[in-house]
């Protein structure tokens, strides 16, 4: 690891977590069922490299990116850096079943105690490691029995496969219900955040007002910061929507919000990736971003976020472009 990125605690752990993340999910190349080949493999330990190069200490994944291929490859950083193990941390999902698994079969949500103990057993044989930092529940599943949760966490924290636990997707009441039957914390949340995806900020903003924006996630943001729960922001560039990915005709809010990401960019003298990140992290809840692109020049460009403050007027200038809509 090279540059020296800030670190802050991950919820109530002792984990020190950069304040960028790298999400590993394309790792695997392709979501077919097809072996991951010689290229991929490759690419995959040059995208790692850049990563750590960066100085990105915290690595995200989930039993089915790729199909189990992003974790797989992800492996092969052990080869070049052997000792690198204990120096990064290493975050893994379970609980969706996508129905690749069994054809006739949508893909459905499983938190029961057997999908819980097979998914990771199935993620550190692929990650070729014997412990998790972090275990995430993917997406919360309406049929949970959260005794069968607690059980399994219980044993996987016993036997040191998991040190650390946490939700994705998941509201304040889903969390605060879960958390009555855990004897383990719940450090992390992760859930889709960026300058165009604002759901979590705007509830509290238009509180009894008529506008059809509430997306009622109950106080979620209100009730990680006064719990001390990470929220973790995937999607933080915004799949490349303000960045310059080609698209037909982006609706006007898009194209307002790419122009000021671009031009504040250009007075900073940073990257527009950058900007985008800076708005995560000039939340006070204190956001990880979970970056996803494959392309290392732009890994790199969201990395220079860490670092950069936007001023309160920047961050609403974003905001407020990025809703689309001015404040009530
Ligand atoms: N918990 C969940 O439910 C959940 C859901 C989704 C993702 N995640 C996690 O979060 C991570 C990040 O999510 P994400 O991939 O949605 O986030 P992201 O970092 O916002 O987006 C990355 C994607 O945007 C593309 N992109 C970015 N800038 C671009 C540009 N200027 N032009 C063209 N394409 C551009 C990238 O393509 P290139 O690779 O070509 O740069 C890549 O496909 C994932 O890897 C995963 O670990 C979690």
């Amino acid at each position: 690891m090279n540059r020296i990125m800030n670190t802050q605690q991950l919820g109530v752990s002792d984990l020190k977590v950069t304040r960028i993340a790298y999400g590993s999910m394309p790792l695997g190349g392709s979501w077919d069922g097809a072996p991951a080949g010689v290229e991929t493999r490759e690419n995959a330990v040059k995208i790692i490299r850049t990563a750590l190069d960066e100085g990105i200490n915290f690595y995200d994944h989930a039993d089915i990116y790729c199909r189990g291929k992003s974790e797989e490859v992800f492996s092969g950083i052990w080869q070049e850096a052997p000792s690198l193990r204990e120096k990064i941390f290493l975050q893994s999902k379970c609980g969706i079943r996508p129905g690749w698994d069994d054809p006739s079969m949508p893909t459905r949500f499983d938190f029961s105690y057997e999908h819980i103990m097979r998914s990771v057993e199935g993620s550190l044989k692929r990650l070729k490691t014997d412990y998790l930092d972090v275990l995430l529940l993917h997406r919360p599943d309406p049929l949970v029995e959260p005794e069968e949760v607690a059980r399994a966490f219980d044993e996987l924290h016993q036997s040191g496969k998991v040190r650390w636990f946490g939700v994705s997707n998941e509201t304040a009441a889903e969390i605060e219900y879960l958390s009555h039957y855990l004897r383990q914390p719940i450090i992390a949340n992760q859930v889709e955040f960026n300058v165009i995806h604002t759901h979590m900020l705007d509830e509290g903003i238009v509180f009894n007002q008529n506008n059809p924006r509430l997306s009622r996630n109950h106080g979620t943001i209100e009730y990680c910061r006064l719990h001390n729960i990470t929220l973790q922001a995937w999607g933080p560039l915004a799949r490349g929507l303000l960045t310059g990915r080609a698209v037909d005709k982006p609706a006007e809010h898009i194209s307002k919000t790419s122009t000021l990401v671009a031009q504040m960019a250009k007075e900073k003298g940073v990257t527009g990736e950058a900007i985008l990140i800076a708005w995560i992290m000039r939340h006070p809840a204190k956001i990880q971003a979970i970056i996803g692109t494959t392309n290392t020049a732009r890994i790199s460009a969201a990395c220079q976020g860490d670092g950069i403050e936007l001023s309160r007027d920047e961050w609403y200038k974003l905001f407020v472009a990025g809703r689309g809509e001015n404040m009530p």
